[in-house]
């Protein structure tokens, strides 16, 4: 079994190099095992307000931001119940399985949807947003895949905004897998929800569910005639943040996991956290390419928290993902369909770095020699 540093192994030896839920670093765990406390004390509202001041600094915002107990599918709906109402029209960027499944929860709300589709390994660029804005009158919103996980595109989210904005229409983002991964600026971008989950490079276990929020986005949600909500208003989650009394019990052990690895991401630096996995990606995509193997995404829009590549000619993606798990017990992640059997996915993003990246080509370099490819 390779020898890993950062190496909280499952119970098994297996080591996750999946795309979310991401490896936690032991120093979270720690802070999370603490025994519970009044959900309304003095501890827990000074651990909230710091939290948001913490979660401001890595989303660039000085607007609202909340953490609801939840998964990255909950973002979708709660920023859609928030800041439109039934009937309004969305334009929604689909290159992959996540912008498809965004749309869909737009849809099952009565949304008016339209999509702007790229083929899956492309992005959507600015300037289809741009046309589907001309031809379509009075968007209300513009729903933006940040990073597509299912196939390892980045789509450009800045251009995106600036053309949404350019016709009035507000920015909704889904950033699961994009935010503290990569450069995502909240209020420079001009974007007014901003969705993402606690399981990928956030570096905590899966179940909370983090939003960024514009001072716009908040105006939109207190407008009359939306949805009703109950457990997702904004209003009021964005106003227990802000005093440290959270509306309803929340995820205490979660928060406390989420602050101790914002303290380790501040420590890094946001911008030195963002370089470090986009080399890791530069690394990974290098190595692939070395050994033969055929990365998926168009290159110029290749994710840094998730690469995605072909699995050795005549191999099935789930035999492929086995033979490693196998070698080194490091876990690979298969596509989404239509390419579960033709596609390995592998993550990079959170509490990665390049010896378990190394580890992880050495292990794939075996497996695909093994095959008679590389
Ligand atoms: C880009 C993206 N959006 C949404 C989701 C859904 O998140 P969850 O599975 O946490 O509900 C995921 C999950 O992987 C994702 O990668």
């Amino acid at each position: 079994m390779t020898s890993l540093p950062n190496d909280p192994r499952l119970s098994d030896g297996r080591w996750l190099r999946i795309p979310g839920p991401t490896p936690v670093p032991p120093r979270v765990f720690q802070s999370m095992a603490q025994p519970m406390v009044p959900h309304r004390g003095a501890e827990m509202s000074g651990l909230v307000r710091n939290l948001r001041s913490k979660l401001q600094e890595v989303h660039r915002t000085d607007g609202d931001v909340m953490v609801w107990s939840g998964s990255g599918s909950a973002g979708w709906e709660a920023a859609l119940v928030n800041l439109c109402r039934p009937g309004d029209k969305v334009a929604v960027t689909v290159c992959g399985d996540f912008g498809r499944r965004f749309a869909r929860v737009a849809e099952h709300l009565g949304l008016r949807v339209c999509r702007i589709e790229a083929p899956w390994g492309e992005p959507v660029t600015a300037e289809l947003v741009a046309a589907t804005l001309a031809a379509e009158r009075d968007v209300h919103a513009v729903l933006a895949t940040h990073n597509e996980t299912s196939t390892g595109v980045t789509n450009p989210l800045a251009e995106i905004a600036e053309v949404a904005r350019a016709v009035g229409a507000m920015v909704i983002v889904d950033a699961v897998s994009s935010a503290a991964a990569m450069p995502l600026e909240t209020d420079a971008w001009g974007l007014d929800w901003v969705i993402s989950g606690s399981q990928k490079a956030w570096m905590c276990p899966p179940g909370l569910m983090i939003a960024a929020v514009s001072d716009r986005g908040m105006q939109a949600a207190a407008r009359d005639g939306g949805y009703p909500r109950f457990f997702w208003d904004a209003e009021k989650l964005a106003g227990g943040m802000r005093s440290g009394q959270l509306p309803t019990t929340p995820a205490v052990s979660l928060l406390r996991g989420l602050d101790t690895a914002l303290d380790m991401m501040l420590e890094e630096g946001v911008e030195q956290m963002w370089r470090r996995q986009a080399d890791l990606r530069d690394y990974l995509r290098s190595a692939l390419i070395e050994l033969g193997l055929v990365p998926y995404a168009n290159p110029a829009y290749a994710s840094a928290s998730i690469t995605s590549v072909r699995p050795p000619a005549g191999m099935h993606a789930a035999r492929f993902r086995d033979l490693v798990r196998e070698d080194s017990g490091i876990e690979l992640a298969t596509g989404q369909q239509p390419e579960a059997e033709t596609m390995i996915r592998i993550g990079t993003m959170g509490w990665t770095h390049l010896p378990e990246i190394e580890a992880t080509v050495e292990s794939i370099g075996r497996v695909t020699r093994a095959a008679g490819a590389g």
